[in-house]
């Protein structure tokens, strides 16, 4: 199959060429398309053999359901049943945006749409292409990442294209993401609610909306944690890795550059080919083969923005180690450091430790 490369403007979107790809939706075919997050791959939610097409194009376990996308708040309704009334206030504050919300599930969803649960995961994103791809399209689009599975999420077109050409129908390419890790997964069937996945929205923006809100122990887990508990069941697949072995190194900043230096010097000795994910502020203290700066520690959305393409560009380098440091956990830095955790498989190192780690 040819993957058809669309580029549309994002601040004037060309609304012929959403039409093209709106026209593949409708047949029940695959569109990568931009949201303010990550670009995400489309398909007719409604449709059930579009949605089991998105599975495979993507390599991705039939039992991780997709996020299913709306232009209106007025389509929860379908899709949902039993909506609790402080959704109202999280959709109004928050939507579109990087906020999305698990419901009980309707009867018109085909069962593959939502892996077989008796819930569904929905969001409006903020981003006018997609928008207007989903109003065309005249469904909600159900759309995971558009990456292969287990890879980092893509933030661009290229990298959309680098897991996925040949894979899918079209790819709607409107530049770079704004907000660069997905949005903040919120479970509104318990109560109080629980944040699945920390993304986009910040925690702290959600406790001043809700009276009660909690993080789910997999949002902030230091390990692999027990699975069963998970009521997110993309929680239990590896994430977000480059093809190099991630560590990640937390704790106080001048011991954390001590480590990172430490660690960077074992596995030069090693053999290894060494990248070094630190910030601004640290980068010049190291030397390795390849050392990149998320950012600012100052700029954790900025942080946010460039972590999935510096993921990938580790592996351009052909680097076989990467060790990260860890930034604060606020704001978009808890989004930033659960995927670095995950793309480590937990393989995180305290400052402090003495250890030998080889
Ligand atoms: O920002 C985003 O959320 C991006 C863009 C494209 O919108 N999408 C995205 O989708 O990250 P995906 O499929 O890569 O991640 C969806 C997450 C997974 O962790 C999945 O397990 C969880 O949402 N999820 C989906 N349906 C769920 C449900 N019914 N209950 C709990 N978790 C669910
Ligand atoms: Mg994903």
């Amino acid at each position: 199959m040819k993957t058809l490369v669309l580029r549309v403007d994002s601040q004037k979107p060309d609304a012929t060429k959403i039409r093209v790809a709106a026209d593949f939706v409708r047949k029940g075919r695959l569109v990568a398309f931009p949201t303010e997050t990550v670009y995400g791959l489309g398909a007719d939610a409604l449709n059930a053999k579009a949605v089991l097409r998105l599975f495979e194009a993507k390599k991705r376990p039939l039992d991780n359901p997709p996020i299913v996308h709306v232009c209106e708040a007025r389509q929860v309704r379908e899709l949902a049943e039993g909506v609790p009334k402080n959704a109202e206030r999280l959709m109004g504050k928050f939507w579109p945006g990087p906020l999305t919300l698990i419901f009980r599930r309707s009867d018109v969803v085909p069962s593959v749409t939502v892996a077989g649960l008796d819930t569904i995961a929905v969001r409006m994103p903020k981003h006018n292409v997609a928008l207007t791809l989903i109003r065309e399209s005249g469904c909600p689009i159900a759309a995971p990442s558009a990456n292969l599975a287990g890879r980092p999420s893509p933030t661009s077109a290229q990298h959309v294209l680098k897991d996925l050409d040949g894979r899918i129908d079209a790819v709607l390419d409107s530049g770079p993401t704004s907000v660069g890790v997905e949005s903040t997964v919120l479970d509104l069937t318990v109560d109080p609610p629980e944040v699945l996945r920390p993304g986009g929205i910040p925690f702290e923006a959600l406790k001043e909306v809700l009276e009660n809100v909690k993080l789910s122990p997999f949002a902030v887990a230091e390990r692999a944690l027990p699975l069963e508990k998970s009521r997110s069941p993309g929680m239990k697949h590896r994430h977000y890795a480059p093809k190099a072995s991630v560590m990640v190194v937390e704790g106080e900043l001048s011991a954390m550059v001590e480590k990172v230096k430490e660690l960077a010097g074992l596995y030069t000795k090693r053999g290894d080919r060494v990248g070094i994910l630190g910030t601004d502020e640290t980068v010049g203290n190291y030397t390795a083969s390849v050392v990149k700066s998320l950012g600012s520690r100052s700029d954790l959305a900025g942080v946010a923005r460039n972590l999935f393409r510096i993921l990938r560009e580790f592996d351009d380098e052909g680097v076989s180690v990467v060790i990260a440091e860890g930034v604060p956990s606020e704001g978009l830095g808890l989004a930033v450091m659960n995927r670095l955790r995950k793309a480590s498989g937990y393989h995180i190192v305290r400052a402090s430790d003495c250890e030998k780690h080889l």
